[in-house]
């Protein structure tokens, strides 16, 4: 496959191309797409994948982990809260630092602070119920919630928990051209229907001659709703694995 691609294509480009799914995603006319995301996002099974991950990984001493299209930071401090929550300290540090990109970079610095805001209101509270609980009322091991003027409710993530993640602006198409392939974690979740089909094929054929076997690729609900995402991994050599979304490089 010949593969023709810009490295500079900008937020702005990116976000105006129109899909089946984003055309009906239009934000006040602005032509920008959502970046919508909350903590524990509901599509994958963070405490069931963290134990998955656990053992899949039981023999490496290092796992490779990258966050695509990581918003505000929210879904990358969710998985480092799920690994150590389930795993612990010890056990969680090989899947440490996680390298999280998005295309947007005001998003990504709001990430670098830590400062992350929560669900407007009234869905503030889903926000702080669905920490609380999934933390086992923990949660202040990680965090800490605040009001700030202007921004509103957001949660701190404290320095121990924030060094984990480390945050770059990039786009997919060409980050994967920088990941390691043994031993890794893609999580590319509500992502893959940003992408116009050829681009789509790129990424999914890029990703299957990258990943070796044994390495794993995350979706989302909606790319799995509104991108060609499975088909298109199954053609590049992923099979499903029993933990929804969640996909194998098979050879
Ligand atoms: C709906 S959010 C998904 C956030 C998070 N992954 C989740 O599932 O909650 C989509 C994000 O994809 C980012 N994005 C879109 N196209 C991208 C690309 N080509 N490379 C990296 N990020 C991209 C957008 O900037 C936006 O922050």
């Amino acid at each position: 496959m010949n593969i023709t691609l810009s490295p500079t294509l900008s937020y702005t480009q990116n976000s105006q191309k129109t899909t089946a799914f984003t055309s009906n995603f239009r934000l006040n006319g602005t032509g920008q797409r959502p970046n919508f995301t909350y903590f524990y996002r509901g599509d994958l099974k963070w405490r069931s994948f963290a134990k998955y991950l656990h053992r899949h990984f039981a023999d490496a001493d290092k796992v490779n982990v990258y966050n695509a299209a990581c918003s505000d930071g929210t879904e990358p401090f969710t998985l480092v809260m799920s690994l150590i929550s389930k795993l612990g300290q010890k056990k969680a540090q090989k899947f440490f630092p996680i390298e999280a990109f998005d295309l947007n970079k005001y998003l990504v610095n709001e990430a670098k602070t830590g400062q992350i805001p929560l669900l407007p209101e009234p869905y503030t509270i889903v926000d702080i119920l669905r920490l609380k609980l999934k933390n086992m009322f923990l949660e202040h091991k990680f965090l800490e919630y605040k009001k700030i003027r202007k921004i509103g409710d957001v949660v701190q993530i404290n320095d121990k928990t924030r060094k984990h993640v480390k945050f770059d602006v990039g786009n997919v198409l060409t980050k994967v051209d920088e990941m390691k392939g043994e031993n890794a974690v893609v999580m590319s979740r509500n992502m893959w229907m940003y992408l116009n089909e050829y681009e789509q094929e790129i990424l999914a054929f890029k990703l299957g001659k990258k990943l070796k076997k044994d390495s794993v690729v995350v979706l989302g609900k909606y790319d799995i709703q509104s991108s060609k995402a499975v088909e298109l991994l199954h053609k590049n050599g992923f099979e499903e694995t029993y933990i929804d979304n969640v996909f194998e490089k098979m050879k």
